[in-house]
């Protein structure tokens, strides 16, 4: 029996903050980058056990749009790690029924990354089972400015009239156009603050922090997660 079958409420959207890379490195007296190479071995595992327990939606936050601010061996040595693990993805996730898409702006990311990017969601799309987003270069606001300037654009061409812009349009704008918004977000690691991460998007999400920091992260901690959100009481902003 999956952890499905077992609680009585199960999120339709997880949003995880995959943090701690760097503190697990630092721990074992390793360098940054052996920390994010540990931590993308755990997202292929969690992902695969998310879709497995059938998560419909799945969001795992890899890259914002402050990391370039990290020092520049750390940042190459990420986009190499992406590069394989793309790669990787191809076969990996080729037979599971997920249906990959990423959020963010994969414009100024090397070539071969770009085309990885664009050959893996466009081999996935129409997949029914888990929608797993792989956020990359992604913050929410960027993701709003983007999607202001898009509708702004409209205005402009007379093809939309300010009053006809609602939050469902706004929704409809975002990279995560289409799908819930996140019930969950998980945050391991320590740290409580949500880092620019589906901003719009979590205005009625539960969180879950916890101290484990990522490359520890096992597929009983999500249980433990999606079970700390069954007994949660959600009422967005009513009375129950
Ligand atoms: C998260 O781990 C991975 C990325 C942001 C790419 P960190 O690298 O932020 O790890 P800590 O927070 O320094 O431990
Ligand atoms: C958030 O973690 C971004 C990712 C996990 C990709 P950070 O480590 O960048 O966030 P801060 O700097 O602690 O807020
Ligand atoms: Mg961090």
């Amino acid at each position: 029996m999956s952890i499905r079958d077992e609680l009585p409420v199960f999120p339709r959207h997880v949003g995880i903050i995959m943090d701690g890379n760097g503190r697990w490195a630092k721990k074992r007296g390793l360098p940054r980058s052996a920390g994010h190479v540990a931590g993308a071995k755990v997202f292929k595992k969690i992902a695969l056990y998310a879709a497995e327990i059938g998560i419909p939606c799945l969001t795992v936050y890899a890259f914002s749009t402050e990391n370039w601010s990290r020092p520049p061996e750390e940042v190459s040595a990420l986009m190499r790690l992406f590069k394989t693990y793309l790669q990787d993805a191809i076969d990996n996730f080729s037979d599971r029924d997920i249906c990959i898409r990423f959020l963010g702006d994969s414009s100024v990311f090397p070539k071969e990354l770009r085309e990885l990017e664009t050959y893996i969601a466009r081999n996935s799309a129409g997949r029914k089972g888990m929608t797993l987003n792989i956020a990359m270069n992604y913050g929410g606001r960027a993701e709003i400015t983007r999607a202001v300037r898009s509708l702004a654009q409209a205005v402009e061409a007379g093809n939309l009239r300010p009053d006809d812009i609602d939050e469902a349009m706004i929704s409809n704008h975002l990279y995560t156009a289409g799908e819930p918004d996140p019930d969950l977000i998980i945050r391991p690691s320590g740290e409580k603050r949500i880092s620019n991460f589906l901003l719009w998007q979590s205005a009625y999400a539960e969180f879950v922090y916890n101290d484990i920091l990522w490359p520890d992260y096992t597929t009983k901690d999500l249980d433990d997660a999606l079970r700390e959100y069954a007994r949660r009481s959600r009422r967005f902003g009513g009375v129950k």
